[in-house]
């Protein structure tokens, strides 16, 4: 067998009811800002503020996606995608994002969920891919608490409309990103650097996501609601026991802060320690409705590894971790290849996480919502070859693989993206797609790594209808 073909193969080692698909989000890909009656979103306004995004680019066209959406559709067909992973806008659903619904932009939505099923790809949904309606945010975003009411009510309207046909929802993406990244480090909209604010917001989305569970199950009781986490595992940078504590700190900061009121029901003592005074006071109310929760699927983003080291000199924390200080180029050290985003492509990082997952947490089921690579990808006479992102794809594959054979309860994968598109902060500089998007023209060319999950695919396929 060749080289190509073995990677191919790898298709047959999942079950048949396992999902192979592709991840996009809304303002990353969709464009129209303006649209039928769409809401400014905090992203819109973040893209205007100077220095925020790489060459000043913003989400304003994109993909231009609101327009193509029936030839993108064509396309999930032609690559054999058993499921596709797409965002709601909800200030296209709710332009004050509360309030009045504004029936054209959840139309664009319904359209697109029939043409998927027509065209036998699974949707996917998530409700919130970070574009906050911007007059929430006018009112305190995710630092105010009321946000969990009115994100119940959103969710509520989409799954009115959209449940008799979607099955999966995810309430958030990446609750940790924007908490941490948009509310800390300033560097995702809505661009505020406040430690209060920003434990206020994870607090907030555990709230959130737990109201809209319930409010997703009263009117689509067939749905299957789940969270996408973003989750990779830290490993101390040295075997002293300084650094071995800091990767334990650093877990649980940048995992267990949220795998444990998501899973457990409860915040860990250790977080609260951790974050000390920045700790929100809890109301029982919201403890009970935290251990009352119930999810039916965890969503897993992962893409690297992290190293922590001790570091001193960071109040709270004391610990640093190598993705701060790694060069955003593709370059390659001692062995180890780095995407142009500057992480580590470690495919074993996937296995490790579904087996915590299943050793620490009950064994979930779980769907690995966003895994992918970002490298330089130009097309040379109509073709894009991208053997790094093939490699990377066979590599965590195998992990999978491997992870469902040690009894981890995973039921699908998502390569983030479908598409090259908006990659915030660094606006269009960094590629993860498994098509390339020409930006001026809007054409559309599947990379080799495109066609090479399209063959996993259709080789899942043709093993589940031969066992079935
Ligand atoms: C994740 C985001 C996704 C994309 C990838 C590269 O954190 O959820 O939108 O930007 O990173």
């Amino acid at each position: 067998m060749s080289e190509a073909d073995a990677g191919v193969d790898i298709g047959r080692r999942f079950p048949p009811d396992f999902l192979f698909g592709a991840s996009t989000s809304a303002y990353q890909i969709e464009g129209s800002p303006q649209a039928d009656g769409k809401g400014e979103s905090i992203w819109d306004r973040f893209c205007r503020k100077k220095g925020a995004i790489a060459k000043g680019e913003s989400g304003e066209k994109a993909c231009d996606h609101y327009k193509l959406w029936k030839d993108d559709v064509g396309l999930m067909r032609e690559l054999g995608l058993e499921s596709y992973r797409f965002s709601v806008s909800w200030p296209r659903v709710q332009a004050q994002g509360a309030g009045e619904v504004n029936f054209q932009g959840l139309a664009f939505y319904d359209r697109l969920v029939d043409a998927l099923l027509e065209a036998g790809v699974v949707p996917f949904l998530t409700l919130y891919h970070w574009d906050l309606p911007q007059t929430l945010q006018d009112r305190g975003g995710w630092g105010n608490r009321d946000i969990a009411e009115r994100f119940a009510d959103y969710a509520a309207i989409v799954a009115k409309a959209l449940g008799d046909r979607v099955r999966y929802f995810t309430t958030l993406n990446e609750p940790w990103m924007f908490a941490i990244v948009g509310n800390l480090l300033g560097q995702h909209a809505p661009g505020k650097r406040n430690p209060w604010v920003a434990a206020r917001v994870v607090h907030h989305a555990v709230l959130a996501h737990d109201r809209a569970a319930l409010a997703i199950r009263a009117w689509a009781p067939k749905a299957e609601v789940g969270i996408s986490l973003s989750l990779d595992p830290v490993e101390p940078a040295s075997e002293t026991p300084r650094d071995i504590e800091a990767a334990r700190r650093a877990d649980t900061f940048m995992n267990r802060w949220l795998l444990d009121p998501i899973l457990r029901g409860a915040y860990s003592d250790d977080v609260r320690a951790m974050l000390g005074p920045f700790f929100p006071r809890l109301r029982q109310a919201d403890e009970d409705l935290m251990r009352g929760s119930r999810l039916d699927f965890l969503g897993i983003n992962t893409y690297t590894r992290e190293k922590a080291r001790y570091a001193k000199g960071i109040p709270f924390f004391h610990f640093w971790t190598d993705a701060g200080d790694i060069p955003d180029t593709e370059f390659e050290r001692d062995g180890a290849l780095f995407t142009s985003m500057g992480s580590e492509v470690y495919p074993p990082a996937l296995s490790i996480i579904l087996k915590r997952l299943r050793d620490e947490y009950g064994n979930p089921p779980v769907f690995v919502t966003e895994n992918g690579a970002a490298f330089s990808d130009r097309p040379t006479e109509g073709r894009v070859k991208d053997p790094k992102r093939v490699a990377f794809i066979d590599g965590y594959l195998a992990e999978a693989a491997r992870a469902l054979e040690e009894g981890c309860d995973l039921r699908g994968y998502f390569y983030w993206s479908l598409f090259d598109n908006f990659e915030w902060a660094y606006g269009y500089d960094k590629q993860l797609g498994l098509v390339y998007v020409d930006y001026e023209t809007e054409e559309r060319i599947v990379k080799d790594s495109g066609r090479h999950y399209a063959a996993i695919i259709a080789a899942h396929r043709v093993a589940g209808k031969g066992r079935g």
